[in-house]
């Protein structure tokens, strides 16, 4: 049976550990769509046109080596701005939300144009200084001269472009149940995640 769990929420709100943990805990399939879009990206800077590079994506290019970087991660938002590469990439999206089995999404427009009749959908986010700060941990791992300030800067950077952008813009869905994280540790966050799930599984 297809059992659709759509999470959205801007950068670094936890989104993604949250959907992990929430896959691995129904034994669901999970799909981190940021990497469709940074692949697309990163195949930008390779100097691809960027809605080749989307229409000509395979699951492997997934795997690619840097795609956690902050250049890629500012090509991404700049590729998803993009009405065309957006359509490129949503059948893959939309067959992989209602496999057999259950389906994890985590993105930006999971619960508003992929999949609107997805069983659950949440809304996770944090403040900017707290996403700032859990992104900055992550990056300095890559490149251990990048600044708190550059991270802060760049998130809000992108998120004005998510959410401005006049094609699937970062936003709740109306029937979203929001989760912020500020002051969540992560096991709180995934306790509320799989909390709301479970009740809507009752349900369906
Ligand atoms: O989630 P992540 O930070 O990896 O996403 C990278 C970029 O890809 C986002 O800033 C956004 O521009 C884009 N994206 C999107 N729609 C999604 C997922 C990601 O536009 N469903």
């Amino acid at each position: 049976m297809a059992f659709t769990i759509a999470i959205d929420g801007p950068a670094a709100a936890g989104k993604g550990t949250i959907s992990k943990a929430v896959a691995a805990h129904f034994g669901y399939a999970h799909l981190d769509t940021g990497l469709l879009y940074r692949a697309t990206g990163a195949r930008m800077l390779d100097g691809l046109d960027p809605l080749e590079a989307a229409r000509a994506l395979v699951p492997d290019d997934l795997k690619r080596e840097g795609l956690r970087s902050a250049d890629v991660a500012r090509a991404a938002s700049q590729v998803a701005a993009l009405p065309e590469v957006r359509r490129a990439l949503v059948d893959f999206q939309r067959a992989f939300a209602r496999r057999a089995g259950g389906a994890v999404l985590d993105g930006r427009d999971i619960g508003t144009v992929i999949c609107p009749e997805a069983e659950v959908k949440l809304f996770v986010t944090a403040s900017d200084a707290v996403r700032a700060e859990r992104r900055h941990a992550e990056l300095t791992a890559y490149d251990p001269e990048v600044t708190l300030e550059s991270v802060l800067a760049d998130l809000r950077e992108r998120d004005a472009r998510d959410s401005a952008r006049a094609t699937a813009p970062l936003k709740p869905a109306e029937d979203a149940q929001l989760i912020d994280t500020t002051d969540m540790d992560i096991k709180a966050a995934v306790a509320a995640a799989i909390a709301i799930v479970t009740a809507r599984q009752d349900e369906v």
